[in-house]
């Protein structure tokens, strides 16, 4: 597997790669790499020849007083996890490589809409920064195929419609949320909780499948299964950002006969933050 760290590296070995008419799928990350990521390699490897990961803990997409500066970072652990997974190519740019002249003042990439909704109406600025860093990494590699997460199924919605506002000839896919045994969506960032906040992390998940139990019965409003769960979440100790029932293609607020249907919730438990999401497909 090849390391490479600047911008002209990844332009070297993919261009040879290209030039022998391979196609490319490339899956960015932040590291400290988990289950969940492997999924993502693995599927990437089904969709093209080869496969090229990137590691860089974006700067633009952390709010004043998040984690950037205490993000996970395992850079060793990362490159024998992706070895191990067959990735052909990790890119693991600096931030002086990413954003040449400064973050600050650097073009960015905003997407209207759902940009400021959900996880966006709780943490401004950070879907600009994910759409701004997403589109570098694009521009860098030239993919064939792009692979994320259903996990951050917001963002992945999010980055189609840059896609194709912007006309990018790159196919994104989509990857199921690996989770553990009891339901909990694996995230670097469940290291954070301590070991009571743990025991009660998976009631998260449990109450989406409860509200997808709700829409499949039917008979009650989506308001009233969404502020349902949102009360059942602060009741066991978590401080709810929001719990929404939307349309599964365009996050928007579902139209009457609307089927296809996503449920998504952020929660905070202690210093962690956890979201999560579920597909429920109504008859
Ligand atoms: P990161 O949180 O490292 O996630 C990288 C990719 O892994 C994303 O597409 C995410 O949705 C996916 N992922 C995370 N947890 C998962 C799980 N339990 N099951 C399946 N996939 C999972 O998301 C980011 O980084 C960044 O915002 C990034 C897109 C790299 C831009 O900086």
């Amino acid at each position: 597997m090849e390391i490479l760290r600047s911008v002209a590296a990844v332009r070297r070995s993919l261009y040879g790669w290209r030039l022998a008419g391979e196609s490319i799928a490339l899956v960015p990350t932040m590291g400290n790499l988990h289950a969940g990521h492997d999924s993502l390699m693995a599927i990437a490897r089904r969709h093209a020849d080869r496969v090229v990961a990137s590691i860089f803990v974006n700067p633009t997409q952390f709010g004043p007083g998040e984690d950037y500066a205490s993000y996970p970072r395992t850079p060793r652990e990362d490159a024998a996890r992706l070895r191990a997974a067959g990735v052909d190519a990790v890119f693991v740019p600096t931030v002086a490589a990413m954003y040449p002249d400064g973050r600050d003042g650097s073009t960015t990439v905003s997407v209207p809409g759902l940009s400021s909704v959900l996880c966006g109406a709780h943490r401004p600025g950070h879907f600009d920064g994910v759409a701004s860093v997403v589109l570098r990494l694009f521009n860098i590699t030239v993919p064939d195929v792009a692979v994320f997460g259903e996990k951050d199924y917001q963002q992945l919605v999010l980055l189609r419609r840059m896609a194709r506002d912007l006309q990018l000839d790159i196919r994104l896919v989509g990857g199921p949320t690996l989770r553990e045994p009891d339901g909990l969506a694996l995230s670097s960032r469940n290291q954070y909780l301590d070991a009571g906040e743990r025991q009660l992390a998976p009631r998260l998940h449990e109450l989406l499948q409860d509200c997808r139990r709700r829409l499949l019965a039917g008979g009650q409003g989506f308001a009233a299964i969404e502020r349902r769960a949102f009360r059942q979440l602060q009741a066991q100790g978590f401080v709810p950002d929001y719990v929404a029932i939307r349309a599964a293609h365009d996050l928007s607020i579902p139209a009457p006969g609307c089927r296809r249907l996503r449920v998504l919730a952020a929660a905070r438990l202690g210093r962690t933050r956890l979201i999560d999401n579920i597909a429920v497909q109504l008859r």
